[in-house]
């Protein structure tokens, strides 16, 4: 008998109340063109938490209103993993914060569940994913769904390149059987190598060699794209509605999309005539420059985009997936699954039919590994994006002056000294309340 299909059922994103923009407020700063970033990162805004808001509060409200609007209670959850790089407890992982959050107002406790914590810079939330699709394949849940958490604050040491691509958020995600939002296919491609252009050795920030972290990314995903057709997987540009990309700023996912675009056109007639023109585009790894590599993509690139079938694909498949990030900045862990939430976000808004249609999903993680899958979307996918309410989010945030900016990052920051008061009033959500007495984070619910 065949397996039941295993997938999301339900998705929720919680953005940190602070924005940081970037055109008006960050630009001027640092007496930079703004169209470095709108027009060359593809980014507007960084969300931040505010004074009360971290991980954990960020992971447990998107969790909460989640099983509130699916109607569960913890019974109804056998696993909760969470997926972070931002992690401020070696020991106790941050999936315990949060399922002590959510007894505190929740009918009964987590106490049949199994809680962990998953690690593997941005592509663990994808990871998650798969733990627990295996673990309901293995039959060990007793109809009990999972509860997947990526949560992060990605914030950058002040004056680092990387600074314009902050973000913080978390998303939570359902994985069930028979599932409402999509099934995950079983081909599954794998890139990983042992690198070291994006780390956290014992420190807060990350330790970040950018236009190489660029090229690893790069190469990460093309072994994966391979090891997927290997697996019997296809990336054909006019079989899928939409393909996602790990997207740390969205002209990270441009250069992505180029890869993704030409894996799906390989063999065919039209993969033949590009080849013709263009030349085969060598493997990243093939490069000792990263910054080399990255020019002969942009010429690749811009040939793409001048031709009809690229540029429909790009604005079909593509566009759609990067319209929150552009507004929210990296999440790390949870960025890939923002994407999806935003694509199925603007298919609802377009009245597009996705029902029975394959994605792609292409996540990376730094230190390195790429994961390329295919999801069919199901027929409740309408009502769940219908239910989003990230745009109402990301219209309340408080806009951050220049100097709010500096003391937001300063609270945030191990050791760093601030004493700004909150920018926003919580309500009907968790907050830090303060330290307990072995140092812990304390947390309690606002009505
Ligand atoms: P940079 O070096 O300051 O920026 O930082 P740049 O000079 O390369 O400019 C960026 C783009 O803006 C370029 O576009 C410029 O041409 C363009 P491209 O050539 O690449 O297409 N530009 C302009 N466009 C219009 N008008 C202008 C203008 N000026 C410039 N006036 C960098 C860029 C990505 C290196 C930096 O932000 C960084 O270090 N970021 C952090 C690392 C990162 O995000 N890496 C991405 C791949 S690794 C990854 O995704 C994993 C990660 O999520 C972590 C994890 O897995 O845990 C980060």
């Amino acid at each position: 008998m065949a397996s039941p299909a295993v997938g999301i059922d339900g998705i929720e994103l919680w953005t940190g109340k602070l924005k940081l923009d970037l055109a008006t407020t960050f630009a001027p700063a640092h007496d930079i063109d703004p169209n470095k970033f709108t027009k060359g990162l593809g980014l507007h805004a960084s969300s931040l938490p505010d004074v009360y808001e971290d991980i954990v509060t960020m992971g447990a409200n998107a969790a909460l209103r989640l099983m509130q609007r699916h109607g569960l209670t913890p019974e109804d959850i056998g696993r909760i993993d969470v997926a972070t790089e931002t992690a401020f407890d070696n020991a106790k992982p941050v999936a315990t914060y949060i399922a002590g959050c959510l007894a505190q107002v929740m009918e009964g406790d987590f106490a049949h569940a199994n809680l962990g914590e998953r690690k593997f810079a941005c592509i663990a939330g994808t990871q998650a994913l798969d733990d627990a699709a295996n673990w309901i394949h293995s039959g060990r849940h007793r109809g009990r769904k999972a509860l997947v958490i990526a949560t992060d604050t990605a914030l950058y040491e002040r004056g680092d390149p990387g600074e314009a691509t902050q973000g913080a958020g978390a998303v939570a995600m359902l994985v069930s059987e028979s599932p409402s939002v999509t099934a995950f296919g079983l081909p599954q491609g794998i890139g990983s190598a042992d690198e070291t252009d994006f780390l956290k050795p014992h420190r807060q920030f990350p330790s970040v060699d950018g236009k190489r972290s660029m090229q690893v990314y790069l190469g990460r995903i093309q072994d994966a794209l391979a090891d997927f057709a290997a697996a019997g997987g296809s990336t054909d540009p006019d079989a899928h509605a939409q393909f996602l990309f790990h997207t740390p700023f969205p002209g990270m996912v441009k250069k992505a999309a180029v890869l993704g675009y030409l894996d799906g056109v390989q063999g065919t007639a039209r993969g033949d005539a590009l080849a013709e023109d263009l030349g085969t585009l060598a493997h990243p790894d093939t490069f000792a420059d990263g910054r080399a590599y990255l020019d002969v993509l942009k010429a690749h690139a811009k040939h793409l985009k001048q031709t009809d079938h690229y540029a429909n694909w790009y604005a079909r498949a593509v566009t759609p997936t990067l319209k929150v990030a552009r507004q929210v900045g990296n999440w790390y862990t949870g960025s890939v699954h923002v994407a999806r939430a935003s694509g199925l976000l603007h298919a609802a808004h377009s009245e597009r039919a996705l029902t029975g249609q394959p994605l792609i999903v292409a996540s990376y993680g730094s230190g390195a590994q790429a994961e390329v899958h295919a999801e069919t979307v199901q027929a409740g996918w309408r009502d769940e994006a219908e239910a989003l309410t990230i745009q109402q989010q990301l219209d309340a945030r408080y806009d951050l002056s220049y100097d709010e900016y500096e003391a937001i990052h300063a609270v945030h920051t191990y050791g760093a000294e601030s004493n700004l008061s909150p920018r926003t009033a919580p309500s009907g959500e968790f907050v830090v309340d303060g330290r307990g007495p072995m140092g812990e984070y304390t947390y309690a619910y606002v009505a």
